[in-house]
């Protein structure tokens, strides 16, 4: 029999993490873009039993036995995720976004092809060409920028380049960038080059979900995503697509680039999907941006530059410049993360400082949204983000702006009382 003795009792010194970290989590206000708080009811799924078992394959057709309940769970996630999204075809089986990347590269590629991907500095991923990433070292990639004045991608740019290089795929997506992207425009470049268009939704595809932002996979011929950023699953990674490469993606994923799927992910997977498809969910999708369009709203009045002048999905790019030309982005997030803010550093575009300190802020609301914040509490927090960056060099008012953000996390706590695990 397995060992039916507790974590706290088998291994106190990773139980004691688990507890700080859950502490820290609730002792916060969270603002990094990529996160968020999932259900119990994802999280019991994702800590289930379904972790025990082996499934290489597809439902039906599998390489292990005992496959007949996994079937069941991986046909339920396909089959939400395809009438969550309006796709043809869904994997569910991708260990993360990066690996759903990589596989619908190579689904429909060959290493050493062109791919067109907007460039890391301006917003986009590691996996959109960066050299440090398989991207980057495997395809040719042809980067797209913002303009330098409106910092927005311009579709002429795109496609001059598109024109010129003759991408196999262009890639429309990002981590970084708060504007809609012109999904049209990025088709007809891309039918008329005869490229492949994937749309990575992998930070946003909540909004899909959830109604408040157009869905990609109207246009697309692949989108990828991840699960647990404003998706509010578990973490991993899915790919959309049409039933024309829907073949050729199953093989790509497994045996091309994963063995065995995670099933405790994919049963979590399922449980977000069902979850997205209610009117709380849409709610809460729309409830995201108006926080994130209030958050920015706050902080540009209060002397902050937001890049692009503003946002209209869940993420806000902040030039620190505008405040002060010494702050750099790794001292703001520092100092936010130690009176009780935690967010990232980021660069912004054209930024002239290093990656690894940076001239800018980069700020979400999915999670505080999951924590019930609304416009009421953006504004507060706005003013306290102001307050700690413009005066952080006087102890006393970072000692009130942690009083505030307790106050605020007070009220509106990532977990409730009884879920497992609060401390
Ligand atoms: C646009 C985009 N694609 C892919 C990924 C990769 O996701 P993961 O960290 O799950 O590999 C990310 C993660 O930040 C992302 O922002």
């Amino acid at each position: 029999m397995t060992d039916p003795r507790s974590i706290a009792d088998v291994d106190p010194v990773v139980a004691n993490l688990i507890e700080a970290e859950t502490g820290r989590q609730q002792s916060g206000i969270q603002l990094i873009a990529s996160e968020n708080f999932a259900s119990r009811a994802v999280m019991e799924a994702s800590g289930s039993v379904f972790t025990n078992k082996y499934a290489e394959g597809y439902p039906g057709r599998r390489y292990y036995e005992g496959c007949q309940i996994t079937d069941q769970v991986e046909q339920l996630a396909i089959d939400r995720a395809k009438e969550l999204f309006s796709a043809e075809h869904a994997n569910v089986q991708p260990h993360s976004g990066s690996q759903a990347n990589m596989a619908a590269y190579f689904a429909v590629l060959e290493a050493g092809d062109t791919i067109m991907g907007m460039s890391l500095d301006h917003g986009g991923h590691l996996t959109h060409g960066s050299h440090v990433s398989f991207s980057g070292t495997l395809f040719n990639f042809v980067s797209y920028g913002l303009n330098p004045e409106t910092e927005l991608i311009e579709m002429d740019e795109v496609r001059r380049l598109a024109l010129e290089h003759r991408p196999k795929m262009i890639i429309a997506g990002y981590s970084a960038y708060s504007r809609h992207l012109d999904y049209e425009a990025f088709r007809a470049i891309a039918d008329e080059i005869d490229a492949i268009l994937l749309v990575d939704a992998a930070h946003f595809i909540g909004l899909v979900a959830g109604k408040a932002m157009p869905n990609p996979m109207v246009y697309a011929d692949i989108v990828t995503a991840t699960t647990h950023k404003a998706m509010r699953g578990p973490r991993g990674g899915m790919i959309l697509s049409t039933e024309e490469h829907a073949k050729a993606i199953n093989k790509a994923v497994f045996p091309g680039y994963q063995g065995g799927a995670i099933f405790s992910q994919i049963a979590g997977k399922a449980v977000a999907f069902l979850e997205a498809m209610t009117p709380e969910y849409q709610e809460y999708a729309a409830q995201i941006i108006r926080n994130a369009q209030t958050l920015a709203g706050t902080l540009q009045d209060g002397g902050l530059r937001v890049v692009s002048g503003g946002t209209d999905n869940h993420l806000m790019l902040l030039d620190l410049r505008s405040l002060d030309e010494e702050l750099t982005g790794k001292e703001a997030a520092v100092i936010l993360d130690e009176v009780g803010i935690t967010l990232n550093r980021n660069a912004i575009p054209n930024d002239p400082r290093p990656p690894f300190v940076t001239s800018g802020l980069r700020i979400g609301t999915p999670s505080v949204t999951t924590a019930g914040m609304r416009e009421g509490e953006m504004e507060r927090l706005g003013a306290l983000i102001l307050d700690t960056l413009t005066r952080r060099a006087d102890d006393e008012a970072l000692k009130e702006v942690a009083d505030g953000v307790a106050e605020l996390v007070a009220a509106f706590p990532p977990y409730p009382a009884d879920f497992p695990g609060h401390v």
